[in-house]
């Protein structure tokens, strides 16, 4: 298929590869930075774009890949839903629940598929996790405790430092574990989370969502954009017959200076087994395309997950429990 890829940063280059290892064409790149979808597109062959709304819809383009700033989401899918194209779209879905139905309603109103990226489902280890876990091998699941953290993404004044525009770590980034805790144990029943949302000269995010899922599990997911330097993420699954335990970066000593971030993007978490888990949703969304196959994934779950994310904000601001 030929596919469009709008917005050419961290993500967009990214996904640009693993759309080509499928077998996809890249046949435009489009940003509002002329210059970054310009070095994107040098690489693929592929025309330049420096209008990202009319690039959704450019004749000749059967699919669009969107890894924008989340807020731009919404109206990109709007406009290559209506102009019938299928959409691959970053997490998080958008930035509200309120948001994410206007986006399904446009897809399904045109008949388009849409899959949103909740790559944490493919990484190997957390299958892995899930499996066990569901197997009931070691017991019920009681408590699980995920944290996941890196250093604040984005120089200073990028749109993931403007907490309006990112939701800060609880939406962009806790959304993965989030997701995952629904998609291994079910619906979440009651949210309570606390934040500490810091700005510049030193601006640090650092979250807890403590939830009661509603089989009774209790599930503690911490975020944090306030790690000195690198990424680590760490999960404990505590069952009736033993403990599932996970830890990204197992060395018995770290001594990590902090790390001032040089660029605009992202750490982007790898994992060390040999198949990228954005290669395999990328294989998953192709097969969909093809007839032959459905993603573990539906647009539904992002919409659930940014529900998530949103009531656990609600939560921060007011103090109290949110019920879903
Ligand atoms: N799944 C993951 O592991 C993961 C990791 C990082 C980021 N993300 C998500 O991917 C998306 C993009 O993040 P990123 O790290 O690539 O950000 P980035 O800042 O590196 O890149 C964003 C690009 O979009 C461009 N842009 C800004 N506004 C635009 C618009 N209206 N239209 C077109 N282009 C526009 C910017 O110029 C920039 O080149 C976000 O939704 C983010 O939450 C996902």
């Amino acid at each position: 298929m030929n596919v469009a890829i709008i917005g050419c940063g961290g993500m967009g280059a990214l996904h640009a590869q693993m759309a080509a290892n499928c077998g996809h064409k890249i046949v435009l790149c489009a940003d509002s930075v002329r210059k970054a979808a310009a070095a994107l597109a040098e690489k693929f062959g592929a025309k330049v774009s420096a209008d990202p709304l009319s690039a959704v819809a450019a004749k000749g383009v059967d699919l669009v890949a969107i890894a924008t700033p989340t807020p731009t989401h919404l109206p990109l899918i709007e406009a290559a839903a209506q102009a019938g194209k299928d959409i691959f779209c970053e997490k998080p879905f958008c930035l509200n629940t309120a948001d994410c139905k206007k986006a399904i309603a446009a897809a399904e109103k045109a008949k388009v598929k849409l899959f949103v990226g909740h790559v944490v489902r493919y990484f190997h280890e957390f299958e892995a996790m899930r499996a066990k876990a569901q197997s009931g091998e070691i017991g019920a699941a009681g408590w699980l405790k995920i944290s996941r953290g890196g250093i604040f993404p984005g120089a200073p004044g990028s749109w993931f430092r403007d907490y309006a525009q990112s939701g800060g770590v609880t939406l962009d980034c806790m959304i993965h574990d989030l997701d995952w805790v629904r998609y291994a144990f079910g619906e979440p029943e009651r949210i309570f989370c606390q934040t500490l949302m810091r700005t510049e000269p030193v601006q640090l995010d650092y979250s807890q969502v403590t939830m009661r899922m509603k089989n009774g599990l209790i599930a503690t997911v911490i975020g944090t954009w306030a790690q000195p330097s690198g990424f680590r993420v760490k999960a404990e699954i505590c069952c009736s017959g033993g403990m599932i335990q996970y830890d990204s970066a197992d060395a018995p000593l770290a001594v990590q200076p902090r790390t001032v971030a040089a660029g605009p993007n992202m750490i982007v978490p790898m994992s060390p087994v040999e198949k990228s888990p954005y290669q395999m949703e990328w294989e998953e969304f192709t097969t969909w395309l093809e007839g032959t196959g459905t993603p573990r994934v539906t647009a539904r779950d992002a919409m659930a997950a940014v529900a998530m994310a949103e009531a656990a904000l609600k939560s921060a601001k007011t103090g109290q429990p949110v019920a879903l």
